[in-house]
């Protein structure tokens, strides 16, 4: 039988596709509808130490390749999205999911992981270093000195398994930089990569821009972010420790998606944009199409391709 199974930091899931923060994981109804989908674990909207209303709307719009966001952390505060994981653990005892957090200072990034430290719960922690939309906060992730010193300051005390989410980055020594700074650290994955923030998006029709905050620049995700997030994956992949596994996010419509992020190097694969189109189902459906794929290759698991893409030299 053709396996789909993955481990990350010596916990396994017997699915290597969950969904992408922020999309339809923001309420308990949308998780409870992942825990009884076929993925092989779930993240929560990156929450905020306090309940958040995020901006104003329209605030995301489809487009013919995907879609542009500038949601502003919408969310439900930590304690709601803590006492969801934790509940979890109680009731399905050995399985692992991502709590995601993403505090807008460092001060509130320290404050939420110093609470999910002092608490029971023993799952993945996916810190957000890349979200674009916060008016006057500036991505973390491009600011290598503030990665620095948010690591630095988080495994003073944080002993829990923790992943970072990173943006897209486009210059190959932004790559040798980020990875430098994360191969100091203990981090059990990197996931990469968050949308490609501040895009802008304009409708000739109407001429005005497509959605509403901060003058019509967002974060881009679906079909036309797959070759930088596989640029992203596969770079990683090839400047990253081996301890730290990396989850591929972006540009995941099908089941051919998912194995050339695998090819890059990713362990796992979170889908946004098109998750949000077809909700829980399109994991049956990525599951079929991985599983024929790999049939036709003659693979029986992801660890006979992961990484193993070939170049020409
Ligand atoms: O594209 C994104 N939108 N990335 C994030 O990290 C947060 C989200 C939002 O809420 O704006």
């Amino acid at each position: 039988m053709t396996s789909l199974a993955t481990s990350i930091g010596g916990r396994t899931f017997d699915n290597c596709m969950m969904n992408a923060a922020g999309i339809r994981c923001q309420s308990k109804k949308d998780l409870d509808a992942l825990i009884a989908s076929n993925a092989g674990a779930y993240v929560t909207k990156s929450a905020t130490p306090e309940k958040r209303a995020g901006n104003p709307s329209p605030r995301m719009q489809t487009l013919p390749h995907g879609s542009i966001n500038s949601m502003g952390l919408p969310n439900n505060g930590l304690e709601y999205y803590l006492d969801y994981v934790i509940d979890d653990q109680h009731n399905r005892p050995g399985t692992t999911n991502f709590l995601s957090v993403a505090g807008t200072s460092l001060e509130d990034n320290l404050a939420m992981l110093h609470e999910i430290q002092d608490s029971e719960y023993d799952g993945f922690v996916e810190l957000n270093l890349s979200c674009p939309n916060v008016p006057g906060k500036p991505q973390v992730g491009y600011d290598f000195d503030r990665v620095n010193t948010v690591l630095d300051q988080v495994f003073k005390f944080y002993t829990k398994p923790l992943g970072v989410k990173l943006p897209p980055y486009f210059d190959l020594v932004h790559f040798d930089q980020i990875a430098e700074i994360l191969n100091q650290y203990p981090l059990t994955f990197v996931n990469s990569i968050n949308s490609i923030g501040n895009a802008l998006v304009v409708d000739p029709q109407t001429e005005r821009v497509a959605i509403r905050p901060k003058g019509g620049f967002g974060g881009i995700g679906g079909a036309s972010v797959k070759p930088t997030a596989l640029a992203n994956v596969r770079g990683l992949a090839l400047r990253l420790k081996p301890e730290i596994a990396i989850v591929g996010t972006g540009g995941i419509l099908n089941g051919v998606d998912v194995f050339e992020h695998i090819l890059c190097g990713a362990s796992m694969v979170q889908i946004g944009t098109q998750f949000g189109y077809e909700g829980t189902k399109i994991f049956d459906r990525l599951a079929s199409e991985l599983r024929e794929i790999m049939n036709q290759k003659g693979y029986t698991n992801i660890n006979q391709f992961r990484g193993k893409l070939k170049t020409f030299d």
